[in-house]
């Protein structure tokens, strides 16, 4: 199953590889909130959470459901980090879009594999 995805991922990558801001493939129902981490959790977190020099990528184990709550994922985006390293997103996203991009982050520490195949 793993490796249907992956191949299919690959394909899809094949066809958007001209696109202007190239993204991996992710079923229609987490493309909202792939679309607004992206665009605002995406410049610190990395593009599909990758991560970058600024801030890890979610996708680690400690980010996973067992070890972060969707609601402690909440409570940072509308309150910032503990440490106030991350400040406060409140202004940027809705309670809606936050849902979406909770969605979207629980997939992609799902489909982990795909995103290492990829890169
Ligand atoms: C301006 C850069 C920046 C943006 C934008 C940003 N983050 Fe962060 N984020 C950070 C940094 C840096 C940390 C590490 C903070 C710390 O160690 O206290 C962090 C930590 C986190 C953590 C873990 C907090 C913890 O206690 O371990 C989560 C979850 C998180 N961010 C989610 C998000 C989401 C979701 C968005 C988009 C809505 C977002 N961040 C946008 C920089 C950012």
């Amino acid at each position: 199953m793993k490796k249907y995805f992956a191949s299919l991922a690959l394909i899809v990558m094949g066809f958007t590889a001209c696109s202007e801001k190239p993204v991996r493939a992710v079923p229609d129902e987490f493309r909202a909130g792939q679309k607004v981490f992206n665009s605002v959790c995406g410049t610190c977190h990395g593009i599909d959470l990758m991560g970058n020099h600024s801030a890890s990528s979610l996708i680690e184990e400690n980010y996973t459901e067992e070890s972060f709550s969707n609601e402690q994922i909440r409570n940072v985006v509308i309150n910032g980090s503990q440490s106030r390293v991350m400040r406060s997103q409140r202004g940027r996203v809705s309670d809606s879009e936050i849902e979406e991009i909770v969605k979207f982050i629980r997939y992609s520490q799902k489909n982990k594999i795909l995103t290492e195949n990829l890169n």
